[in-house]
C-alpha cells in the first residue's frame, strides 16, 4: 500500500507577520515547480492562520494548527481554540500531543486523546505525537512510554482512529537539539509502532502515515525518508528557513 508522504512545518512560536509572508512566498515559489508527489503542510501560529490561508490560495500546499481545544462547540474556555475553527479558517490537519504541550502544558495521554477525537469530530486529521525522553530510552522504556501513548488513543477512541490520523514519532531528546535519530533508531520504533496497530487492524496499520521529528534537516531527510516505515516529517527549526524546508520536501517527494 502507498502511503501519504507528509512534510509537516511546526513553526511553534515564531516568526512575525512579515516574516511569515516572506517565508510562504518562498515556499509556495518553490513547491510550484518541483512537481512532488508529496504534501508540505505549514502549521503557523493560530493568529497568522487566516493570513498564511490567504497567501497560500492556488498552491497545494495545506494548513494545520499547533493545537486545539480538547472541548467541542462553543464555550467558556478563555484562550482556547476548537477544532471547528481551525476548519472554519481553512486547516485540514492539526497537530495533538506535541511533547512541549505534554510537558510545558501538563498535557496527559487522556487529554491528547480527547484532542484527537475533537480533531476528528471537527474534519480535522489529527497528527498525533508520541516519543520518549533521554532519560526513558537510556532506561530502556522507549517501547513502553510510546506503547502507553498509542494505547491512550486506541482505548478512548478505538484502533479506527487510525484510520483518519497520522502519528509523528518525535524522541524528545531529538527536538531542536540537532542531535537526530539515526534512520535505524527511528525505523525500529516505527516499525514498533505499525505493529502496534496491525495488531489491532492490519489494514489501518498499513495506510497509517508515520513521520518522524527531531532536528530533520536537509542533510539527514533522505537517509531517514529511505527507511521503510518512515513516511514523513514533522519539522521545527528547520522549516522556518525556506530552502532548507523545500530540501526536506523534495527529499521525501
Ligand atoms: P525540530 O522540532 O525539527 O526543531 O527538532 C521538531 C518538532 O518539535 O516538531
Amino acid at each position: 500500500m502507498t502511503r501519504k508522504k507528509l512534510i509537516a512545518g511546526n513553526w511553534k512560536m515564531n516568526g512575525s507577520l512579515r516574516e511569515s509572508r516572506e517565508l510562504v512566498a518562498a515556499l509556495t515559489a518553490g513547491v510550484s515547480t518541483s512537481g512532488a508527489n508529496a504534501t508540505m503542510l505549514l502549521c503557523p501560529p493560530f493568529v497568522y492562520l487566516p493570513a498564511v490561508r490567504d497567501w497560500l490560495q492556488g498552491s497545494s500546499i495545506a494548513l494545520g494548527g499547533q493545537d486545539l481545544a480538547d472541548k467541542e462547540g462553543v464555550g467558556a474556555y478563555t484562550g482556547e481554540v476548537s477544532g471547528a475553527m481551525l476548519r472554519d479558517v481553512g486547516c485540514s490537519y492539526v497537530i495533538v500531543g506535541h511533547s512541549e504541550r505534554r510537558a510545558l502544558y501538563g498535557e496527559t495521554d487522556a487529554v491528547v486523546a480527547a484532542k484527537v477525537q475533537a480533531a476528528q469530530r471537527a474534519g480535522l486529521t489529527p497528527i498525533l505525537c508520541v516519543g520518549e525522553t533521554l532519560e526513558q530510552r537510556e532506561a530502556g522504556q522507549t517501547r513502553s512510554v510510546v506503547s502507553a501513548q498509542v494505547a491512550a488513543v486506541v482505548e478512548a477512541a478505538g484502533v479506527r482512529a487510525f484510520a483518519e490520523a497520522v502519528v509523528a514519532y518525535e524522541p524528545v531528546w531529538a527536538i531542536g537539539t540537532g542531535r537526530t535519530a539515526t534512520p535505524e533508531q527511528a525505523q525500529e520504533v516505527h516499525a514498533f509502532i505499525r505493529g502496534m496497530v496491525a495488531a489491532r487492524d492490519a489494514t489501518i496499520a498499513a495506510g497509517l502515515s508515520i513521520l518522524y521529528g527531531g532536528s530533520v534537516k536537509g542533510a539527514n531527510a533522505r537517509n531517514l525518508f529511505a527507511m521503510g516505515d518512515i513516511d514523513g516529517g514533522l519539522v521545527g527549526g528547520a522549516s522556518l528557513v525556506a530552502a532548507e524546508f523545500l530540501e526536506i520536501f523534495r527529499a521525501a517527494a
